[in-house]
């Protein structure tokens, strides 16, 4: 089988790698140049992908920048970006221009399958039509389906293949030969009634885990004001062997998906006049928690007589979660950005993210930077750090990741 991937990001290259591991023949196209040449040299630039995984794979994988030669592929599958505009509303722009180039190569017995992540409707109301400008009919001429990609960069004990895959295609036949493709590489494979269904499965899955969030970094600032150790009493409800999921507070949400996400289906609600309060609450709730950080890190440096203006500030780790270098929508960027603008002298070490580009910053050296900085912040816990030596060279160490929860130090606060 030959498979084209549209979009070589998180979500396409350990796929297209999941298919060429399988032995089918898969094509990767994207309009990043840099990423084409890197991968045709078998140069990964996704931390989950080591290049180790590229080289075996020889001819089976191969990049281009071109979509004629999607033409030879049985199956084309989409992994571009579904960001949000400034206004906060669904930004399909990329899926839009790479379904039209598609359309212009899309032949007669093609499966086009689309994994990112978007609205209830956005496979049957915005791909279709655009892939029947090419004079094919979908369902006939070619087979459409939704499979969202469930992949948690960094997550080593689920993969592509342990992870059961969701499929919903705009016919039966488009479902049947949806499932027998995810059936290459995935254990299994979830048969689902509609496209629709599908999509509206993967914004549950984020909403889900957004609420929750925003219910453990709510109880975190309640906690504050009762002077309880929130990650006692999160331990201690964990305890619970039925009924309770635990979830961990944190400096705020971050990542591609779960701030952008649940909005994808607010914005789908609202068209139907119906405004769903927990996805907007939860966002409120998560969008103001590195703001509460900052607070903790004023009060911090005043226990110490310090004002924030003129402190030197450390932030050890700035993607937006540990073991990747992906900064989207990183809460470490709004809290370094609001120190700046009260005057910290703030500095960062983060082994998998060298430049903070947006904030003039680049990773300092973590031995000398702890032992210079008046207070080290730790908003995202690497698996490279060590946390006792943290604690143990800086004058003042705020943990906003619990990682710190077996530490009894004069010199060390908590979330
Ligand atoms: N990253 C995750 O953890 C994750 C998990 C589940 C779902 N998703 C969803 O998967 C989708 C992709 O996310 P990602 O994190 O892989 O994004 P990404 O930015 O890492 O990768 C997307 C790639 O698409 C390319 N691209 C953009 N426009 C293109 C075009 N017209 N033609 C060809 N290539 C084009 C970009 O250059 C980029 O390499 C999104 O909808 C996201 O919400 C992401």
């Amino acid at each position: 089988m030959q498979i084209g991937i549209i979009g070589l990001g998180y979500v396409g290259l350990p796929l297209a790698v999941a298919f060429a591991e399988s032995g089918c023949d898969v094509v990767g196209l994207d309009v990043d140049e840099a990423k084409v040449e890197a991968l045709n040299q078998h140069r990964s630039y996704i931390e989950d992908v080591p290049s180790s995984a590229l080289e075996p794979l020889g001819e089976r994988l191969r990049a281009t920048l071109d979509y004629a030669e999607l033409a030879a592929c049985d199956a084309v599958i989409l992994c571009v970006p579904t960001p949000l505009s400034d206004s906060r509303e669904p930004d399909l722009t990329y899926l839009v221009e790479s379904a039209e180039s598609l359309a212009q190569v899309l032949r007669s017995g093609q499966l086009v399958v689309l994994e990112s992540t978007t609205y209830p409707g956005t496979t049957r109301d915005r791909l279709l039509p655009i892939l029947e400008t090419s004079g094919l009919t979908a369902g006939s001429d070619f087979h459409l389906a939704f499979s969202p990609e469930r992949i948690d960069p960094g997550r080593t004990d689920y993969t592509v293949k342990t992870t059961p895959k969701l499929v919903g295609g705009v016919t039966e036949a488009s479902t049947e030969r949806a499932r027998q493709l995810y059936s290459e590489i995935c254990d299994t494979v979830v048969v689902l009634t509609s496209p629709e269904a599908a999509e509206l499965s993967k914004l549950l899955e984020n909403i889900f885990r957004s609420v929750n969030i925003a219910l453990v970094n709510e109880l975190a600032q309640l906690c504050d004001r009762l002077e309880i150790d929130v990650w006692e009493v999160i331990e201690a409800a964990s305890t619970k062997p039925f009924g309770f999921m635990r979830f961990d507070p944190g400096p705020g949400m971050g990542g591609h998906c779960l701030p952008v996400d649940p909005f994808y289906l607010a914005f789908k609600a609202r068209q139907h006049d119906f405004y769903p309060e927990f996805i907007e609450l939860a966002g409120k709730v998560n969008q103001a928690q590195p703001g509460f950080c900052v607070e903790r890190i004023e009060r911090a440096l005043n226990g110490v007589r310090k004002p924030v203006n003129g402190s030197r500030v450390l932030i050890l780790g700035v993607s937006y979660k540990g073991g990747v270098g992906d900064t989207r929508e990183s809460p470490a960027l709004k809290i370094i950005g609001r120190l700046q603008d009260l005057g910290a002298e703030v500095s960062y070490h983060d082994s998998f993210v060298p430049e903070l580009p947006g904030h003039s910053l680049a990773s300092t050296d973590l031995d000398g930077a702890l032992r210079e900085c008046d207070l080290a912040a730790i908003v995202t816990a690497h698996p490279d750090v060590d946390y006792e030596q943290v604690v143990a060279s800086a004058p003042l160490v705020i943990d906003f990741r619990g990682v710190t929860r077996e530490i009894e130090a004069d010199n060390l606060v908590r979330l």
